[in-house]
């Protein structure tokens, strides 16, 4: 017997994002190849957008995909929202060169409390969250304060882009292919701050700083480039990464909703337990294994100094992000 539809709401459905993701949702990739969706796509209420989204719901159409059993195009949170199982959470500005991503927080920060309380009001009571507009750690909490009755966890924002982007540099670097790279893990804030870490990391099974000797490149170039690629896409295309975001978003939840082994991770941003020293009341990168129940921080990783000193540093961020918009916490 087939499997019921599931509901999915993705905010932004229009942008950038939006186009290149909503075909992989179609497609099967996110919740796998025997799971209708019903997409709810919620917009701005401006003609120009709401147009955009006609369009790319009739290209939707004009695939024919089998797992798209309908969809809700829609400017009205209450009604994109309603009974959904998972809310993307895209729609929002992308910063332009030059700017950071927590320098959006202002501007972005408010949509995530209506959004946050039209979940809590009309989502389905399985409902489940991922944040992916900027700053999305920020962003994430924001929302999961004003659903008051959803519990905490269902929140999430994601660093798995990173963390596609850590593993292809390690790759690169050991001259292997991006499968022998795996446990591949970013913690703290979406952000130049965050963490990519060589030492829980591995490569062929062996901590990719056995395996990469240079300590100067994993410290220095490795850290960087995975830290700045999205102002290094900024710079290239004009435009924020839309592909790879898209499937960064699209592996986050389909390693959620599809368990790992023990002792495998994936970086994903969760409310933190005070896990590794981060405060709880952040919602911060850890290596978090989905379980059939839902999801646990692994414990018992080791860090060196130096990721332990970037480890606090961006928990520090976070911090200060949150007193920025400490008014939107209710
Ligand atoms: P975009 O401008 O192309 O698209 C955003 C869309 O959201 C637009 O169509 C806009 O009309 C819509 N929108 C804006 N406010 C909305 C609201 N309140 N409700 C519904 N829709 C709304 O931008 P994009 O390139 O798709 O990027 C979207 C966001 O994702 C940005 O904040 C960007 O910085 C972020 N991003 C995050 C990651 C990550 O790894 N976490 C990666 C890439 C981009
Ligand atoms: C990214 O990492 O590519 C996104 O967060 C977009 C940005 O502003 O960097």
């Amino acid at each position: 017997m087939s499997k019921a539809p599931i509901r999915v709401a993705v905010t932004g459905a229009a942008g950038q994002i939006g186009y290149a993701l909503l075909p992989r949702i179609a497609s099967g990739q996110m919740f796998g190849p025997d799971q209708p969706v019903i997409l709810q796509l919620l917009e701005l209420p401006m003609e120009k957008a709401m147009a955009a989204l006609e369009g790319v719901a009739m290209e939707l159409d004009d695939c024919a995909f089998p797992l798209l059993h309908s969809m809700v195009l829609t400017s009205d949170v209450n009604v994109a929202f309603k009974d959904v199982n998972w809310a993307l959470l895209v729609g929002s500005k992308p910063r332009g060169p030059g700017m950071e991503r927590n320098d959006l927080i202002k501007e972005n920060g408010p949509i995530f409390v209506g959004q946050g309380k039209a979940i809590n009001d009309h989502g389905a009571a399985d409902v489940r969250v991922a944040v992916v507009g900027n700053p999305c750690n920020t962003n994430a909490l924001i929302a999961m304060h004003a659903a008051k009755d959803v519990p905490d966890e269902r929140f999430t924002a994601m660093t798995r882009l990173d963390q596609n982007r850590a593993t292809a540099q390690l790759a690169a670097k050991a001259g292997v292919a991006s499968t022998e790279v795996s446990h591949t893990l970013i913690w703290g804030n979406h952000s130049a701050t965050q963490v990519p870490d060589y030492v829980n990391t591995r490569i062929g099974g062996k901590s990719a700083g056995e395996v990469i000797t240079d300590r100067e490149w994993l410290q220095g170039e490795f850290f960087t480039t995975v830290q700045q690629r999205g102002a290094a896409i900024i710079k290239a295309r004009g435009l924020s990464s839309a592909a790879s975001a898209a499937g960064g978003l699209v592996d986050h939840v389909h390693d959620l909703v599809h368990p790992q082994a023990e002792g495998d991770w994936r970086s994903v941003c969760v409310p933190s337990d005070g896990s590794y020293g981060v405060p709880a009341g952040l919602i911060s990168s850890f290596p978090v294994r989905a379980t059939a129940k839902g999801y646990e921080i692994v414990q018992g990783l080791e860090l060196d100094d130096f990721l332990r000193a970037r480890l606090d540093a961006t928990v520090g961020e976070l911090q200060r992000e949150k007193e920025v918009v400490a008014d939107l916490l209710g």
